[in-house]
């Protein structure tokens, strides 16, 4: 329970404006709902750990009518705001359990999905050590086959030693002059490799929830280490990364990147992992 009392200190308290918070989220959706396709046919339960107001879970419920959907989180506001959007949907429920509790119940599901969450568990908990955790109980939860997915801001390891092009970047972000880059860079550390540049490159302009926002680690565990933890869990993998268009867009316009400065970096990273 002690990562339980942690989140609902730390967590609940610092979510200074939840209507930029939730827009934030639902914005991507249609992005979020690529991970359909990892979504096996003949399924019947599914858990969305980290639901907020259920925006994800409710639309792959609709996807999925003959699927059942259990969409769990901390957050009492975004719980209530999710069952009153489920209002009339039969195959879905929400409800605030600490993920690990529910290794105590006999349930099991089919897929575990963590979308925009594994950084919050990493951010908000005891770091790595959360996050080995939650794939673990995930792991436990899952009947035999069964699927983990995660979608969230993921890097690749190799891009914390690489710096080609990044001189050029880090400058263009210096010229711009925006405070938090100082701030930015006293918490996580100079903008001197690819790596470094990309973490900033996803948070810089969240600066009405730049007291929350500026303290998450996005990226804290690499496509690779990823790799690792199912290896270990004996698991098979597939991953697939990729940047978003909108971040293309505003990257051009707010630092003048160049389409060869910004194929270096990625916004979004999709992992499968089946037991
Ligand atoms: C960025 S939102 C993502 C919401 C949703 N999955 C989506 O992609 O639209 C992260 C959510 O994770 C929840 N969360 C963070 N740490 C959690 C934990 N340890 N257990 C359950 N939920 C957690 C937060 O309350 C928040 O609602």
């Amino acid at each position: 329970m002690r990562n339980m009392q942690t989140f609902n200190g730390l967590f609940t308290k610092k979510i200074e404006n939840r209507l930029i918070y939730l827009s934030r989220m639902e914005k991507p959706l249609k992005d979020k709902l690529k991970i359909v396709k990892y979504i096996p046919k003949n399924v019947a339960n599914i858990l969305d750990v980290g639901c907020a107001d259920g925006s994800l879970t409710i639309a792959l419920a609709k996807t999925f009518p003959d699927k059942i959907f259990l969409g769990v989180d901390l957050d009492d506001n975004f719980l209530d705001l999710a069952k009153e959007k489920a209002q009339g949907l039969k195959n879905i429920k929400f409800e605030k359990i600490y993920l690990r509790d529910l290794l105590a119940r006999p349930e099991r599901f089919d897929v575990v999905i963590f979308c925009s969450v594994l950084h919050e568990f990493f951010s908000y908990g005891e770091g790595i050590s959360s996050v080995l955790k939650a794939i673990a109980d995930a792991h436990e939860l899952l009947r035999k086959s069964g699927v983990i997915i995660i979608r969230d801001m993921i890097l690749s390891e190799y891009t914390k030693n690489a710096n080609l092009k990044c001189l050029e970047v880090a400058d263009k972000i210096y010229k711009a002059g925006l405070d938090i880059t100082k701030e930015f860079e006293v918490r996580f550390g100079k903008l001197n490799n690819i790596y470094k540049i990309n973490h900033y490159l996803l948070k810089y302009f969240y600066q009405e929830n730049w007291n929350r926002e500026g303290k998450e680690n996005y990226v804290p565990v690499t496509i690779e280490q990823y790799g690792q933890i199912f290896s270990l869990l004996g698991m098979r993998e597939q991953s697939e990364s990729y940047l978003l268009d909108f971040f293309k867009d505003k990257w051009k316009k707010d630092f003048n990147l160049t389409a060869d400065e910004i194929s270096e970096f990625k916004s979004t990273g999709i992992i499968v992992a089946q037991k």
